[in-house]
């Protein structure tokens, strides 16, 4: 069902049920985001995308991603409390990351000089959970978690040791949008710092490169077509 809403002023024509971010995207309108992906379920937790709305009268932040925009809806996205909020968050990824060029950049495009909050630790990883989902929905493995809570918070696999059901297939590497998933040609598996992700060696194939009756190719087939059927149901192509 189609529904009109208002996005900084301007009508757009939507799917009912289209998140926010989907809606400003189809206006022409950039939100930051850093959790979003768009092969992915919308996660929300880095709450860069946050938007002020208005419905039945009330006014309140949302997270874009995975809000769902209805009919009459107003959406503000650029307001002085969403820039103020975006501005915090880069601010305090920035004194965890200090050395990351993608929180580099938005800084400087905020207007930001130097992060207000002191520096926790330096560390590469912004906790967007891209290369656990990713994992996890999409090559259909889930070796690797974000465990521990706060400043403690993390991706590592569980228990800490190199995982047997890791399968080198570096997604986590690509997808990671700060570079600190590396996998280098000789040791074939992700390397997160110091921990090591997986543990299987692929060379040789231990199938003798028989795709066909290779339980992990298929199992990976599968999931892929279930993933893109997903995602063409989530975006109408
Ligand atoms: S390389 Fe291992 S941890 Fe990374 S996405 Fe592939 S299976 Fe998951
Ligand atoms: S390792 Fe990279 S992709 Fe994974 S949570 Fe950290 S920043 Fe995000
Ligand atoms: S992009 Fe929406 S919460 Fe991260």
């Amino acid at each position: 069902m189609k529904a009109l809403i208002i996005i900084d002023g301007q009508m757009v024509e939507i799917d009912q049920g289209t998140t926010l971010l989907q809606a400003a995207k189809k206006a022409g309108i950039f939100i930051p985001t850093l959790c979003y992906h768009e092969a992915l379920k919308p996660y929300g937790s880095c709450r860069l995308c946050m938007v002020e709305v208005v419905q039945n009268k009330q006014r309140r932040l949302v997270t874009s991603c995975n809000f769902p925009a209805e009919r009459g809806m107003e959406v503000y996205t650029d307001t002085e409390k969403v820039r103020g909020i975006r501005r915090m968050i880069v601010e305090l990824l920035l004194a965890r990351c200090p050395d990351v060029p993608l929180l580099k950049t938005m800084a400087r495009q905020m207007g930001i000089e130097a992060p207000r909050f002191k520096k926790i630790e330096a560390n590469e990883c912004i906790l967007c959970g891209l290369c656990v989902r990713f994992c996890e929905e999409v090559v259909g493995v889930g070796a690797i978690g974000l465990s521990n809570r706060g400043i403690n918070r993390e991706v590592a696999t569980p228990f800490k040791v190199a995982s047997d059901v890791c399968i080198g297939c570096g997604s986590c590497t690509y997808i990671c949008p700060t570079g600190c998933i590396e996998m280098t040609p000789d040791e074939k598996t992700p390397r997160l710092r110091t921990m090591k992700m997986g543990n299987r060696s692929l060379e040789p194939c231990p199938n003798n490169y028989e795709c066909d009756s290779c339980p992990t190719e298929q199992d990976f087939l599968k999931n892929m077509k279930r993933v893109i059927g997903e995602f063409r149901s989530r975006y109408g192509t």
